[in-house]
């Protein structure tokens, strides 16, 4: 691996890519951070661009106009669309995996034949294409019923409910669906580093994906995050690690399709044991943002190795003591709508606290000034030595950022915190 300081693309918007470009600019092995199209915050740590997510030519143009040494796709549409492929077919190194392998998020049904192949546990499943075959595949599971688009949905295209006809509605709105049984329990995101054969799973995560305090109301993508899970059964990682991340990563790599990036297991922890809920082709958002709080060894070398097909020559990731929380804070009408230009007030306030910065997903600059620019705009992060300092820092943030009509939940790791998780 070179080790002249590198110049890194980061591809996106979210908050998610702020964590990632945050990280990079206090890596010593990281010269230069660009970021594409970036936000008001990655501004602060990288340099930003225009260009088209989606379109691979831009991507590799940009990318070899700057000499970047790593381009890293965050978002799953571009992945989706193939933009690491044209990346890496001009000969620049790049984090996320190619169009065909991006299919485990892709897809669902896709993933679902990669787990049976792999022997990975997961929710026992029905792929319909017709009524007939949805009320058939409702019967045999019962209630609730979980009803999945086949296809990307932004997070928005899960309906779990008792509601016989609201299940069946959603279902005709889907041109595929797969209806799935039940999974009980908790859920943990657990996130790892592959190349395509060498596989490093990171510290497990939790997210909040109700828009309301106690999992109440609807889906989001996400309002709340924390690690590590001090509740998570021993040998949790390890088991994940054998029975899940490796035999996807080994399957992938069978068919022809390699998988290199980052492979986000959703995870239930059920009764019977783990099963996967979901599989991503990248970094969970809201999760990275408490990650990237605590990893503690340079981020460069894990992407550039897992981009490389050499991150078995690079050390596992290491993590500080302590813990770190993120809690979202989301616009008006989040998740059914989102609200524009409300002026965000108190972010120096914020990120003058101990243990507390910022990471902007949709906010934008408006003569000077910070306003929202979309669902979840902002997610305020603290870090402390418990998940009960981490928790009071990321608060104490949250409290000092006022715009109209702001939501956020107040229990993100509240129960994880008190030891009732
Ligand atoms: P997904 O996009 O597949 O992660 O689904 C979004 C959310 O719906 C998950 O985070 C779960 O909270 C819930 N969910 C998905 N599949 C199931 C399932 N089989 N059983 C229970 N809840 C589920
Ligand atoms: N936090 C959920 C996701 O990134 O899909």
């Amino acid at each position: 691996m070179s080790s002249s300081p590198l110049t890194c693309l980061v591809i996106g918007t979210g908050g998610r890519e702020h964590a990632l470009a945050r990280a990079l600019s206090l890596d010593p092995g990281v010269a230069a951070v660009h970021a594409a199209p970036g936000n008001p915050g990655i501004a602060a740590v990288a340099t930003l661009h225009d260009v088209d997510p989606l379109s691979g030519e831009s991507v590799a143009d940009l990318a070899e106009s700057l000499g970047a040494d790593l381009v890293v796709v965050g978002p799953e549409a571009p992945l989706v669309a193939g933009v690491a492929d044209v990346v890496r077919a001009r000969g620049i190194a790049v984090f996320g995996p190619s169009g065909a392998a991006a299919q485990l998020e892709g897809s669902k049904a896709f993933a679902k034949e990669v787990m049976e192949a792999a022997g990975v546990p997961t929710a026992a499943a029905m792929v319909c294409t017709t009524p007939v075959e949805v009320q058939a595949a409702l019967d045999a599971y019962g209630p609730p019923y979980v009803v999945k688009d086949d296809g990307l949905a932004a997070g928005k295209g899960v309906v779990v409910t008792t509601d016989r006809d609201a299940a069946v509605e959603h279902a005709a709105q889907c041109e595929r669906v797969v209806i799935e049984e039940f999974l009980d329990g908790p859920e943990v995101s657990l996130f790892a580093l592959t190349d395509g054969t060498t596989v490093y799973p990171l510290q497990p995560a939790q997210d909040f994906k109700r828009i309301f305090d106690g999992d109440e109301g609807a889906n989001t993508g996400g309002m709340g995050a924390y690690t590590p899970l001090p509740w998570a059964p021993e040998g949790l990682v390890e088991e994940v690690l054998r029975d899940v991340l490796q035999p996807t990563v080994d399957e992938m790599a069978r068919r022809g399709t390699p998988f290199s990036g980052l492979l986000y297991a959703g995870l239930a922890l059920t009764s019977r044991g783990v099963r996967v809920v979901e599989f991503n082709a990248r970094f969970g958002d809201p999760e990275t943002q408490p990650l990237m709080a605590l990893l503690d060894s340079p981020l460069s070398p894990l992407l550039m190795g897992s981009a490389t097909g050499t991150l078995a020559s690079v050390p596992a990731p290491t993590w500080k003591p302590g813990a770190a929380v993120a809690v979202v804070m989301a616009s008006a009408g989040y998740p059914e709508s989102s609200s524009k230009g409300d002026v965000i007030r108190g972010l120096p306030d914020a990120e003058a606290l101990e243990g507390v910065h910022v990471i902007h997903a949709g906010t934008a600059m408006v003569e000077r000034a910070t306003v929202t620019a979309g669902g979840r705009v902002l997610a305020v992060v603290g870090t402390g030595g418990s998940l009960g300092e981490a928790r009071e820092a990321a608060y104490d943030g949250v409290s000092c950022i006022e715009f109209e009509g702001a939501q956020h939940r107040t229990d993100i790791a509240a129960k994880a915190a008190a030891g009732e998780a």
